[in-house]
């Protein structure tokens, strides 16, 4: 059920991952998935004995006496219909502890995760008390669902007690009335204690199986949230392409109720061509290119490959035909060689040092103290910022794919390394179709063509010359960025 979960979690949209924190999913995936296997493990052991000793119990005490047997029975509705109210009770405070420990797990992967921005805040006592409030709440469900529990187990356990007295009452009243000897009487108590025994264990078992039952219903919820994305019935395999994109008055926002990010775009892009995208922050230039490889669903218009609309074909195909260098790099706790062979699972040794000679990487790998078996520790943060970054781009290179979407890939290089890198995108991008963000305009002077966005779609578009000429935004962006 756990690889079940996680193969699910693998298939998943950037959009489930938008509003879901990953603490939550580790308990989700842990914790919850523990109290099932519990429950799976002693329940049914659990409920063979309690049954078991229960009809025997109950068939030596029809023997021994009819009568008293029935009163003894006269108990049991009462008890289960006791057992089953605040089995219910358990039921809402597990659900909700199980909720709270997520948070808690969340919080936690907050923290450390961003152990490096808490310190140089000095804020550790703030985060200290972020991770107080959620422990105080999971107490405080905890607490409730103890409570329950306490009033189901005590409950359970003064039931028996009565039952206890109530033989003895008539018990001791049927030897006076010579119905009964004493010898059946001890016999009889022995059997009650026997009975009451299974009641005990099934009630165990209870909390068991409301432990199991709320984590295999938390299971459910993720299980049973579909894709936002799902290729289609009859999607085809996208082969290999030679790269023109095209989007046809493409409209979209993140949600419902947002207001639109983009809308009416509609750009026409040659397989091969070599293209910048420029525009104000937050205009959505990372918006519109996670939408090629189909991250997220265009809310309007549609985009095409090579004249196949992307969602007539397969998702895995579709993006192995995409390479990008996102904005936030993302390395993998391993290797430098593991990282870079992310691009290609079966690349060997050689491909993996061509594609890091490519990104301008080569060098400072030899000088780590490993090379390219240096650990670089959990998301590279062993490694520079523009270190990590050429790690990113070789993964790309290795990759090799006709299409190519490098997100302010050269940011964070000096203008050495940059140029370097920037030689060998425009080396790579010369069979390939290319989509650079570049917020320094620098950096795509070269471009045969130029996109600048704006919040009312794209606003202008041509060579860098061109765009000079013209005088609009491009030139205004250019004019002051020059200046500095
Ligand atoms: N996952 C998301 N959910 C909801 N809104 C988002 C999400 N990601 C981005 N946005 C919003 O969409 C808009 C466009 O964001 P986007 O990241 O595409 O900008 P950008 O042009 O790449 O900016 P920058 O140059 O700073 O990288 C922003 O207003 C942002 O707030
Ligand atoms: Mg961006």
């Amino acid at each position: 059920m756990r690889s079940e979960m996680f193969d699910h979690l693998q298939k998943l949209s950037f959009s489930f991952y938008d509003e879901n924190k990953t603490g939550q999913l580790m308990t989700r995936t842990t914790n919850d998935i523990l109290a099932m296997t519990e429950l799976y493990h002693h329940g049914p052991e659990d409920i063979l004995i309690s049954l078991m000793k229960f009809l025997g119990a109950f068939i030596i005490l029809m023997y021994i006496d009819v009568k008293l047997t029935l009163i003894v029975f006269l108990f049991l509705p009462i008890m289960v219909i006791f057992a089953l109210y605040f089995n219910q009770k358990m039921n809402v405070a597990l659900r909700v502890s199980k909720d709270r420990i997520g948070d808690i797990n969340a919080q936690v992967e907050d923290s450390l995760a961003g152990i490096r921005v808490v310190k140089s805040f000095t804020n550790e006592q703030v985060e200290k008390s972020k991770f107080v409030y959620a422990n105080q709440r999971f107490v405080d469900s905890r607490r409730d669902g103890y409570r329950s529990e306490t009033y189901f187990h005590e409950g359970l356990v003064g039931f028996t007690q009565l039952i206890t007295i109530a033989v003895i009452v008539f018990g001791g009243a049927a030897i006076v009335g010579s119905s009964l000897v004493l010898a059946d009487l001890l016999t009889f108590f022995l059997c009650v204690g026997i009975l009451i025994e299974p009641i005990k264990r099934a009630a165990n078992f209870a909390r068991l199986y409301q432990e199991g039952i709320t984590g295999f219903d938390r299971f459910m919820d993720i299980l049973e949230v579909e894709p936002a994305i799902e290729d289609d019935k009859d999607a085809r395999e996208l082969g290999q392409v030679r790269g023109s994109v095209t989007f046809c008055e493409v409209g979209f926002k993140y949600k419902e109720n947002y207001d639109y990010v983009l809308r009416n775009v509609s750009l026409d892009i040659q397989a091969g061509e070599y293209i910048a995208l420029v525009g104000p922050s937050g205009v959505g230039k990372t918006t519109l290119c996670s939408l090629i490889p189909r991250f997220y669903e265009t809310s309007e218009g549609s985009i095409m490959i090579d004249g196949h609309n992307i969602r007539e074909v397969t998702q895995r195909s579709l993006r192995q035909q995409i390479g990008m260098v996102q904005q936030d790099v993302y390395l993998f706790a391993g290797t430098v060689a593991e990282n870079i062979r992310y691009g290609k699972m079966n690349a060997d040794m050689e491909e993996i040092i061509a594609a890091a000679r490519q990104a301008n990487a080569h060098d400072f790998i030899m000088t780590l103290p490993d090379g390219y078996d240096t650990d670089i520790g959990q998301r590279g943060v062993k490694l520079s910022g523009g270190q990590k970054q050429r790690l990113s781009i070789a993964r790309v290179f290795l990759k090799n794919p006709p299409i190519i979407i490098f997100d302010e890939a050269t940011s964070s290089l000096d203008n050495e390394s940059e140029k370097a890198v920037q030689e060998s995108l425009e080396r790579l991008s010369r069979k390939r179709t290319t989509i650079v963000i570049a917020h320094r305009l620098t950096t795509v002077r070269n471009a045969q063509r130029i996109i600048v966005l704006s919040d009312d779609g794209i606003e202008e578009q041509g060579t860098h010359e061109q765009l000079m000429a013209h005088n609009g935004s491009y030139a205004r962006l250019y004019n002051v960025q020059s200046e500095i």
